[in-house]
């Protein structure tokens, strides 16, 4: 008997509408609450970075979006994402850019210092493949990851939840988990959480976190 076939890989989609690559470098960040909003990742993922161990190598930024979080990163940055408009949209020329999945990233294992992927998880409802993605962060960095997820008990994530039922504003796309799920989630990634904050106490869903590979 032949061998089941392998399910087809299922990654959700991330489908935006033309230009937004450039409006997501030029303005989700640069307008209304969005300048106040980075200073706050910013800071929060400064802060982790300063609380790990980092030996020399390249740095993994994935997604990279337009790169706005990249300069942060203390090592030479390959900055990925699976939208070839956002990777065009990355201003920086001295960087390496690539076109990737993150949930099959085109590295060998441990091939970086350390990575970056925020913004991202919130994005993918489903919890095997936040496991997938995570392995995959796991597998090709040798140091700490810095990441971000939504956290299920806030104020920001019970505001969606009304405004769904109530209708009031077009269905969002973005999950939420509990802090408990997602620390099983980076355990079954091979990955151990060392830090965690919220951006805003009790107020704010996105979460920053410090992992590392667990070695046992
Ligand atoms: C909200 S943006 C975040 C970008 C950047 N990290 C930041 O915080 O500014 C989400 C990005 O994820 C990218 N993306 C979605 N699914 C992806 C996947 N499976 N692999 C790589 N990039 C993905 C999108 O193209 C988009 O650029």
């Amino acid at each position: 008997m032949s061998p089941a076939p392998r399910p087809a890989r299922i990654e959700t989609a991330y489908v935006r509408e033309p230009g937004y690559a450039e409006r997501y470098r030029d303005a989700r960040f640069r307008t209304g609450s969005g300048p106040r909003t980075d200073r706050r990742e910013r800071r929060a993922i400064t802060k982790l970075l300063r609380a790990c161990a980092v030996d020399d190598g390249p740095w993994l930024d994935v997604p990279c979006g337009a790169g706005r979080l990249s300069d942060l990163l203390p090592g030479p940055v390959v900055q990925v994402d699976r939208d070839p408009a956002m990777v065009r949209a990355v201003e920086r020329t001295d960087t390496t850019k690539i076109c990737a999945s993150a949930h099959a990233l085109p590295f060998a294992d441990a091939t970086f210092a350390g990575a970056l992927c925020m913004r991202l998880l919130q994005h993918i409802p489903n919890g095997d493949e936040r496991v997938r993605v995570l392995s995959e962060l796991r597998r090709v960095t040798r140091g700490p990851i810095v990441m971000s997820f939504f956290h299920a008990a806030s104020f920001q994530h019970a505001r969606r939840v009304v405004s769904r039922r109530l209708r009031r504003k077009p269905v969002s796309g973005r999950s939420a988990v509990t802090l408990r799920r997602f620390f099983a989630e980076l355990q079954r990634a091979g990955l151990e959480p060392v830090r965690c904050a919220p951006l805003l106490p009790f107020l704010s869903d996105q979460w920053v976190v410090l992992a590392r590979p667990r070695h046992d």
